[in-house]
């Protein structure tokens, strides 16, 4: 069996957590590769109702074990706590593995990212305020603290004390606030790495192992393509790479293992944070969508701005990833509407754009070209076979299909996992 690799195909918050909840049924592995706890993958299952911002979705299986890759960043007391929490709904963590290379968050991680936020006021980047900016960013300027750091004392100890003088210069010369203490520091993460000296493992080689075996191994995509660092509306982006290429960087594998991409879109489009986005309704049907999806950031709890399906933003990021396969979620949202519109070009200065501007101003002033289907105006959260979709739902799949190029091959239509149409394989 192969890799498979699960991406968001818009600005985040497809709804990647269930259909990896449910895909994991079937595989051995899944692992994270990319983000941190800016993530928040909302899985509803029989064990209850779950936000796990870096705790892989596979954890609900027993019988899954779960990575977090090198590729990831992460704060030690998130992931603790988040461990704590799913013991207490008495889901078991036996299974989860760090890898010993993914770079932590410190205190000053999260410092920096409030700070600098604050500094650029009105033209702030709208982060998750997590530190993961700060984190990448130390990561390639080769100032970064490993989980690998912090179970070797002496090492941590000296790598802190040259890292900290940089940082406790800038905070005091640059933002003008108090140091942080050394000390205080050490005697924290040295806490953490001792409760998390039994997950930090080798992981590339439990991978490796596996793919060995043939075992169906899960890359769960955290984020979405449009907020990728190269390709996402820039400078509007995360600080690392949702898309399938860093699958394999970020969980140390080759291209050739991963045998099929699935791109994860919503019906419609949605981003939280700043940056620009095309099909922003800012008008009673962006509000009606928001609230009949209850659209509110699962890791910050920020109103969602929301919009009709972008087929020039998807198109882009199903060719980035190369995706072989989609999974479509919250079709059963527009369900109450008369009219259905999909982006299918940009106006600007005069001109229809077909693709998308690699410039964000160019991008804030495009006005969508909309098509216009008609609403099936049906309920369809309790199908499960795709030709039981009323006929209108299934031309606006169709269409959708047609734009990104490549088949839907599962449709969600509620939370549950039972709330799920298999249109097809996925390799
Ligand atoms: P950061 O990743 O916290 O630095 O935030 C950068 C941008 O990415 C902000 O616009 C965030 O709202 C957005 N972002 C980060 N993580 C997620 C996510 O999991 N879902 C949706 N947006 C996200």
């Amino acid at each position: 069996m192969p890799v498979i690799a699960l991406i968001g195909g818009q600005w985040g918050d497809e709804g990647k957590g269930k259909i990896v909840d449910m895909l994991a049924e079937q595989s051995q592995l899944t692992v994270r590769f990319s983000g941190g706890d800016n993530a928040g993958h909302t899985v509803i299952n029989p064990s209850g109702e779950f936000r796990l911002h870096l705790v892989p979705s596979g954890i609900f299986h027993p019988g899954v074990s779960c990575i977090i890759g090198n590729g990831v960043v992460v704060n030690p007391e998130v992931l603790l706590k988040e461990m704590e929490q799913l013991q207490a709904a008495g889901v078991k963590t036996d299974r989860l593995y760090v890898s010993e290379r993914a770079h932590i968050i410190m205190p000053y991680h999260l410092l920096f990212d409030a700070l600098e936020e604050e500094r650029l006021g009105v033209r702030a980047l709208g982060t998750t305020r997590r530190g993961i900016g700060p984190a990448f960013a130390d990561k390639v300027a080769r100032q970064g603290i490993r989980a690998c750091d912090l179970l070797d004392k002496q090492a941590f100890r000296n790598r802190l004390s040259s890292v900290l003088e940089s940082k406790n210069a800038i905070l005091t010369r640059v933002y003008g606030v108090t140091p942080l203490s050394e000390e205080a520091i050490y005697s924290q993460y040295v806490g953490y790495g001792e409760r998390m000296a039994h997950l930090v493992r080798d992981t590339e080689q439990i991978i490796h192992d596996e793919i060995r075996k043939g075992s169906l191994i899960l890359l769960e995509g955290a984020q979405g393509s449009l907020l990728d660092v190269d390709f996402g509306t820039y400078p509007y982006v995360t600080s690392s790479s949702p898309l399938a290429g860093n699958g394999c960087l970020g969980a140390g594998i080759g291209p050739r293992h991963i045998k099929a991409v699935i791109g994860v879109f919503k019906a419609y489009s949605t981003r939280v944070g700043s940056g620009p986005m095309p099909t922003e309704l800012k008008d009673e049907i962006g509000q009606n969508i928001r609230e009949r999806a209850q659209e509110f950031g699962a890791t910050t709890g920020r109103p969602r701005r929301c919009g009709w399906f972008d087929g020039i933003a998807s198109r882009f990021a199903a060719r980035l990833n190369g995706f072989t396969g989609a999974a479509l979620t919250r079709l059963d949202i527009l369900d109450t509407f008369p009219v259905v519109k999909i982006c299918v070009g940009y106006r600007f200065n005069g001109q229809t754009l077909t693709s998308f501007p690699s410039n964000g101003r160019v991008l804030e002033e495009c006005q969508p070209v909309y098509e216009e289907l008609e609403g099936w105006q049906a309920p369809t959260s309790h199908i499960t076979e795709f030709a039981r979709l009323p006929l209108r739902a299934r031309r606006y799949i169709r269409r959708l299909e047609e734009l990104i190029s490549c088949p839907v091959a599962i449709i969600s239509v509620g939370p549950r996992r039972e709330q799920t149409i298999k249109v097809r394989r996925l390799i």
